[in-house]
């Protein structure tokens, strides 16, 4: 296969797991005879140094033009001063809505091999497989008036029949192929756009009988994803909860780093991992590229059809994890759990052993 891929290393820790993100890619398209032109652009405080805004107009341009985009992160502390309006942060809201992105897709799930990098009980946690299905392009997010007045500020968490009516049909196609359980999170206990939210994704539900489902409230949502968390198959949900809960069902696995997410529905697809630029870390080769590598993994499977090259990729990623290599986020853990077997490495090392096992010939 021939593909351009747009790469966007943005801010802080964003260009190192990036690296080891391209290294990837770059094994897979070796190792399978692709040809992927990999072309850089800038976003987020990368973008406002040098061009004066957080998404310019040849990195718009670069992403529309190209088969799938990956970014690593944005953000950073020295514009924290700034309106939400012109932060960095805005050239990735920016970006979802230019591509068209309304679902984003946010795995978790517990490999073997780091059950006990969790700081739940390793019986709490065996077995967690879930998948956030995130409304991507609405909401309180976006929804208007937006603003702040002297005295008082406001935002408005706004959804149309549509724009709901398309991320749940997605979070039903998705259970199809998983457990077949979907559970719809809202607040429709107190808000008029969560009761508007729950009534049209309970008249999909209707249409997909043979997937069971449920609405549940965010705050009970919450307690749950701690209290059983297997329990869980698709949770489909508005922007800002899936924002908030995907955070919060990261630590079942013991640290944000590991998660993958992928924006898909619109025309070019979007692949990130979850964690942001950690501005405290950045620049210490001491990141962990997880949760980057696995985007590569959604980006073959979702972006580019490549459902082998993906599997490859995830295999590899689950067979360094059993071999007790860490990078320095799970390290608080594997002291507590007196792992012997453990072995600490940089975000260099952790793309390099990736590539290493996608290169064995078993393995591919
Ligand atoms: C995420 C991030 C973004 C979001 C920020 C950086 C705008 O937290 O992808 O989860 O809130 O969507
Ligand atoms: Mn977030």
């Amino acid at each position: 296969m021939k593909a351009q891929i747009a790469f966007l290393p943005g801010d802080g820790i964003g260009p190192e797991v990036a690296r080891e993100a391209r290294r990837i890619l770059e094994t897979v398209a070796l190792e399978n005879n692709h040809s992927f032109d990999i072309v850089e652009g800038v976003i987020g405080a990368a973008a406002m140094d040098k061009e004066g805004t957080p998404l310019p107009e040849s990195t718009r341009q670069l992403c529309l033009h190209s088969a799938a985009v990956f970014l690593a992160a944005v953000g950073h502390p020295k514009y924290d001063h700034l309106p939400p309006a012109t932060r960095p942060e805005r050239g990735l809201l920016e970006l979802r809505s230019l591509l068209g992105n309304y679902a984003n897709l946010r795995p978790v799930s517990i490999a073997e091999g780091i059950v006990d990098a969790s700081p739940l009980r390793r019986e709490s946690v065996r077995g967690v497989d879930l998948l956030i299905v995130r409304e991507l392009l609405g909401g309180i997010y976006f929804g208007k008036p937006r603003g702040i007045e002297a005295g008082s500020a406001y935002n408005t968490e706004a959804y149309e029949t549509a724009e709901v009516e398309r991320i749940a049909e997605m979070a039903f196609k998705l259970a199809k192929s998983r457990r077949r359980k979907v559970v719809s999170v809202d607040k429709a206990n107190v808000l008029e756009s969560s009761l508007f939210w729950r009534d049209v994704c309970t008249r999909v539900a209707k249409e997909h009988p043979q997937v069971s489902f449920e609405n549940m409230y965010v705050d009970n949502c919450a307690m749950q994803l701690i209290a059983k968390p297997q329990q869980f198959d698709v949770i489909l949900t508005t922007n800002m909860f899936g924002d908030i809960l995907s955070d919060e069902a990261s630590m079942l696995t013991g640290s944000l780093g590991l998660l993958p997410s992928a924006s898909i529905g619109g025309k070019v697809g979007l692949f990130e991992p979850v964690h942001g630029s950690a501005p405290d870390i950045a620049g210490k080769g001491t990141a962990n590229p997880i949760g980057a590598i696995l985007s590569v993994a959604m980006l073959l499977e979702h972006g580019l059809g490549l459902h082998r090259e993906a599997v490859k990729v995830e295999r590899a990623v689950s067979r360094v994890l059993v071999r007790g290599v860490r990078t320095q986020d799970l390290r608080s853990r594997a002291r507590e759990t007196g792992r012997d077997k453990v072995r600490f490495v940089s975000t260099r090392e952790m793309g390099e052993l990736v590539c290493d096992l996608l290169r064995m010939p078993d393995a591919m």
